[in-house]
């Protein structure tokens, strides 16, 4: 369960000030997919890193399973079981193979796991580096890992906006099955024209 409450927060730098959110609330019940759509700048990207205790919020306040998110600070994850899927995702990447990305999120033998490896096609990418892979399969692996770690409360920023055809309907698979499995589920995506997702949606101002 996500609650966010009167959510407001300015960036400044130099002369500039950008202000976000304007006493945003909503509430995502355990269990349930909801997507936030904005355009470019809206703050999508920041919000999820609020939710993470990867960036500070100046007002309002957001609970994770009844957890103030401003009192988990650093350690969020350690506390709350969740996943968060980046935009970027070839920043996060540290290790050298795919299959090490793998053996970190677990055991490789694991029926889950290789389900995943499985529905995104990634056996034959196990022994790349990856900076080997395309834009495409480094979302593919990025998807599979996440979905590896097998979190009640998936974060995913933008996860349709790399993939082509073919691999938008198995990440739309797979989100249904996480969903039918119990999984709270908050996606973001660029704009309403293009989103490809069957959830209740809301949509972020950009001011
Ligand atoms: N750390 C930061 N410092 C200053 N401005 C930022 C920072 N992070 C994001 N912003 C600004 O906040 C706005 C929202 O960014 P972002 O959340 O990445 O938007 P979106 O993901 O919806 O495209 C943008 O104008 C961006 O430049
Ligand atoms: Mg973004």
């Amino acid at each position: 369960m996500i609650q966010v409450e009167h959510l407001s927060h300015r960036f400044t730098w130099g002369n500039y000030e950008k202000h976000l959110f304007n006493d945003f609330s909503f509430s995502l019940p355990k269990g349930k997919a909801l997507v936030l759509i904005g355009e470019s700048g809206s703050g999508k990207t920041t919000l999820l890193k609020m939710l993470c205790g990867l960036q500070q919020f100046d007002k309002g306040e957001l609970y994770i399973d009844g957890n103030n998110v401003r009192k988990l600070a650093i350690n969020i994850a350690e506390k709350v079981n969740l996943s968060y899927l980046p935009q970027r995702v070839s920043d996060y990447f540290l290790e050298q193979s795919v299959e090490k990305e793998f053996l970190l999120s677990g055991l490789l033998e694991d029926a889950n796991i290789q389900s995943i490896l499985n529905d995104f096609n990634i056996k034959s990418l196990l022994n790349k580096h990856f900076n080997e892979l395309s834009g495409g399969e480094i979302q593919r692996v990025a998807c599979a890992s996440f979905f590896a770690s097998n979190s009640d409360l998936l974060l995913c920023d933008e996860p349709a906006a790399y993939l082509d055809k073919i691999n938008l309907d198995l990440l739309k698979n797979r989100m249904q099955y996480e969903l039918e499995n119990g999984k709270t589920i908050l996606i973001t995506t660029g704009n309403n024209a293009s989103n490809p997702w069957p959830f209740r949606h809301l949509e972020l101002l950009n001011r």
